[in-house]
């Protein structure tokens, strides 16, 4: 058997393709949605990721603005720009790129983004809406991830979904997500006992750890949908995920590749967010 593919290019093109028309209207009725995207120092990962933001952005017609800081920059001085603003009825959407410098405390920063414009969905009011089932933004990547499944029509009630990694931005999240679709979930981590044990039982699996190769073909059930959150290189240099896709494709029913799954909808439903955003001043 060979999966099929989801492709997070494609599903991309088609909702930034909606979401441009959305801003389109949005503009007729004099209202540009606007994204600010706050880099500190100098991390190489994170210069390509919010030129990213910024030229999406760019391609479906927001405002956008890039602010970067040197990697001195003190918590203070940080905090006086994300009040700033907070206060710019130009901008509706604020996004400070993660990792922040040591000396600054990240989640502290975060808190300070009014959860009206916290577009990353990282603030613990919009953990705290995503938990209870309230209006509220939802963290990007396991957002993009569930607009994946709803894409192949996949029915998620009655299901066993598998989420392995807890992180607040895309383990716990994507398992509160699934959870509000009626899927019985499994959160498993680096604690859990026999994650093969986990994976063979599951409908979905979702692999969000950081690491390569932490699922492989012998750990999935035939047939079951596999999204592969992993954004790694290996002895190449070449991105891969978190999943052996080429062994894991012979077994799966479907399955995102790495690159071209995840990553381009984690921008994608940036660019949504910020739009929902502006769009609530209507
Ligand atoms: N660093 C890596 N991914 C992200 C993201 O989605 N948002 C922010 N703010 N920082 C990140």
């Amino acid at each position: 058997m060979t999966a099929k593919i989801i492709d997070g290019n494609a599903l991309s093109r088609l909702l930034r393709a909606e979401v441009t028309a959305r801003v389109t209207a949005l503009k007729a009725r004099g209202i540009t949605p606007g994204l600010a995207v706050v880099l500190v120092g100098d991390n190489a990962a994170s210069q390509v990721y919010v030129r990213n933001k910024v030229k999406a952005c760019e391609d479906t017609g927001m405002h956008s603005v890039l602010e970067r800081w040197p990697a001195t920059m003190t918590e203070e001085a940080l905090l006086e720009r994300v009040a700033a603003l907070n206060n710019d009825a130009g901008i509706h959407g604020i996004l400070v790129q993660l990792p922040l410098p040591a000396h600054i405390d990240a989640q502290k920063v975060i808190e300070a983004i009014s959860p009206a414009k916290d577009v990353d969905g990282f603030h613990i009011a919009s953990a705290g809406a995503l938990m209870t089932g309230m209006p509220g933004f939802w963290p990007c990547t396991p957002y993009g991830c569930m607009k994946m499944l709803e894409s192949i029509g996949y029915e998620l009630k009655g299901k066993h979904a598998v989420v392995i990694g807890r992180s607040n931005i895309v383990g716990k999240p994507m398992a509160l997500m699934l959870l509000q679709q009626n899927a019985t979930v499994t959160i498993c981590h680096s604690g859990t006992a026999n994650l093969k044990a986990m994976t063979l039982q599951a409908d979905v699996v979702v692999a969000a750890v950081g690491k390569r190769n932490v699922l492989t073909a012998d750990m999935v059930k035939p047939g079951a949908v596999v999204i592969d959150v992993g954004m790694n290189r290996n002895d190449e240099g070449k991105l891969c995920g978190d999943v052996d896709f080429d062994g894991v494709k012979e077994v799966a029913g479907w399955i995102t590749p790495v690159p071209g799954g995840v990553g381009p909808m984690t921008i994608t439903m940036l660019m949504v967010n910020t739009l929902e955003s502006a769009e609530r001043l209507l």
